[in-house]
């Protein structure tokens, strides 16, 4: 029941966990078992990343037949978690294959599995990969207090000082983050067409805009028409924190994880709050020197 630091395996240079749900065993039995259509759609990213809000917006904008009839109180988003409406392969799919054996439905996925490591049918399928990536202050903030939330009464909470350290490491659920980012990066500049890269940063300044590159990237342009009756707005709008974590207030996703636990601040910087100046400039100096070769601003 540990989160971050307890029951860590190294596989092919990646920590995972070893739960009923995620394992290396899991990820192996994908290896020889997933088969990835090349109109499937995979949401990729660590952790923490902003991946409740990516499943939320792109089940939304792929979606947008279920705003027809304007009937907010009735959409998915908003009676169920997102993590409901868009699986994870390595947890849900892994478990329930069956459902989503249809050739022809549009397959909507997530996954923390590093590039890598995700099953070979993938990388062969063609298919199209969204990675969300952010700043690696904000996903430890981020990380620490999920972790606090999950974890139970024997292992006890977590200080700041052991989750940065652990962090800083590498030393984290399908970490190192540096390794993990890098690997989608690279691929994002040899194979637009396949792998789209954002941050969470860039999302949150310019949502519209990042919406209707998304909605392009993955086929699903906005005509003239529904731009000018504001199709975009309404997508941010009911995938916004706000409705998000109003509409996730009670209730558990899994018995283990509390709705809520997938909403706690939803801004950008709240790292300022936690490190101190020292973790912090010891966190530049590793990014400085894993990212030296690429261009990502948070
Ligand atoms: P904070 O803990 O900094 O608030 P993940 O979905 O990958 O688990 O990431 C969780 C982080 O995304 C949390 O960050 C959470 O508050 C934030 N988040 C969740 N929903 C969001 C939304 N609709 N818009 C922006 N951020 C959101």
């Amino acid at each position: 029941k540990g989160w971050i630091t307890e029951n860590l395996y190294l596989y092919q240079g990646f920590w995972h966990q070893s739960s009923r749900r995620i394992s290396v065993e899991t990820l192996m039995a994908l290896q020889d078992t997933f088969k990835a259509h090349p109109t499937d759609i995979y949401l990729a990213t660590l952790p923490k990343s902003g991946t409740t809000w990516l499943k939320a917006l792109v089940f939304a904008l792929v979606n947008r037949n279920l705003f027809k009839d304007n009937c907010l109180s009735t959409h998915p988003l908003l009676v169920s978690n997102p993590h409901n409406c868009l699986p994870f392969i390595e947890t849900e799919i892994f478990r329930d294959t069956p459902t989503y054996t249809d050739p022809h439905s549009l397959r909507l996925f997530a996954t923390h599995i590093p590039y890598t490591s995700l099953p070979q049918s993938i990388l062969d399928s063609g298919c199209r990969i969204v990675y969300l990536c952010r700043n690696p202050k904000d996903v430890l903030v981020s990380m620490f207090h999920f972790a606090n939330r999950l974890r139970d009464k024997l292992l006890g909470p977590l200080t700041f000082e052991e989750t940065f350290t652990s962090f800083s490491k590498g030393v984290m659920p399908t970490g190192p983050y540096w390794d993990h980012v890098k690997g989608y990066h690279k691929v994002s500049l040899e194979q637009p067409e396949n792998v789209l890269f954002l941050t969470y940063e860039d999302m949150k300044i310019h949502t519209a805009s990042n919406v209707k590159r998304l909605a392009k990237f993955l086929g699903f342009p906005f005509s003239e028409d529904e731009e000018a009756e504001g199709a975009i707005q309404r997508i941010i709008r009911i995938c916004s924190f706000e409705n998000l974590s109003e509409a996730n207030k009670h209730g558990n996703f899994r018995e283990d994880i509390p709705n809520d636990a997938f909403f706690r601040e939803g801004k950008v910087g709240d790292w300022t709050n936690h490190l101190t100046d020292e973790m912090s400039s010891i966190l530049d100096e590793i990014t400085k020197e894993k990212f030296h070769d690429l261009h990502i601003s948070f």
